[in-house]
């Protein structure tokens, strides 16, 4: 029930895939939208909300990590070549790495404003900061923006990884997750 079938993702990691995909495909429009087009006044309250989603994926992402330690993963088809396991294993980890780490680097950016975002965990949970300084600010605005569109990167090549498997192998692996 909580774990997985032997050619399937149970419901936890598929219902977590999900809620994950939607959240970091709107951090990552919404990011940038906020940084390029916001209106200067509402700037600082769009960073907030922002923020918030970012430490709902974070959470979300540490729940996952721990779930997939627990339970073991369905096989990969039968048929997979060597190198497609390997790429696929790559590339899942790195999904998992750029998630936590650009949303650690963001929670990082948030206490260096010269006055902190108060961005709150579901809206009303109050979240420490972990970073101060305004000397670090730009830096730290730097790396969050080269980890979330690499991020970004990633997400498109497993778009195209899926594609290969829907179309090219014909392996169904969509519905494994879905
Ligand atoms: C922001 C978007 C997404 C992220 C961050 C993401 C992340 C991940 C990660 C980390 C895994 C690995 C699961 C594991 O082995 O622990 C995975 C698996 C999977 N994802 Fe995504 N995903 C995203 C979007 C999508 C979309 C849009 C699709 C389909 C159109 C998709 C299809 C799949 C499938 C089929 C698997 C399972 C592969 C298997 O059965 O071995 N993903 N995803
Ligand atoms: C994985 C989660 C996250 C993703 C994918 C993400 C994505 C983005 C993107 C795409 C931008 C625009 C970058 C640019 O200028 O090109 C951005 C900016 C920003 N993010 Fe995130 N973010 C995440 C988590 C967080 C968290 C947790 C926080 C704070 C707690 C945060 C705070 C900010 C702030 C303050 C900016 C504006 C930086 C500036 O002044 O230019 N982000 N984010």
């Amino acid at each position: 029930m909580l774990g997985n079938r032997l050619d399937a993702w149970g419901l936890p990691m598929r219902v977590m895939h999900g809620i994950g995909m939607g959240l970091v495909l709107i951090l990552i429009i919404h990011g940038w939208w906020m940084t390029e087009f916001a209106a200067r006044e509402s700037r600082f309250e769009q960073y907030a909300w922002h923020a918030s989603l970012g430490y709902a994926l974070l959470l979300l992402t540490a729940l996952r990590i721990t779930w997939r330690g627990l339970y073991k993963a369905p096989a990969l088809p039968a048929e997979s070549l060597k190198w497609e396991r390997n790429l696929a294993a790559l590339g899942h980890m790195a999904l998992y790495a750029f998630m936590l780490s650009c949303a650690i680097l963001g929670w990082a950016l948030a206490g260096t404003f010269s006055q902190p975002l108060d961005a709150k965990l579901f809206g009303f949970i109050p979240v420490p900061m972990i970073m101060s300084g305004e000397e670090i600010h730009g830096l730290l605005e730097e790396k969050h923006a080269f980890f979330a569109w690499t991020l970004a990167a990633l997400v498109v090549s497993h778009l195209v990884a899926t594609a290969y498997h829907q179309f090219y192998k014909k392996d169904k692996l969509l519905q494994r997750m879905f």
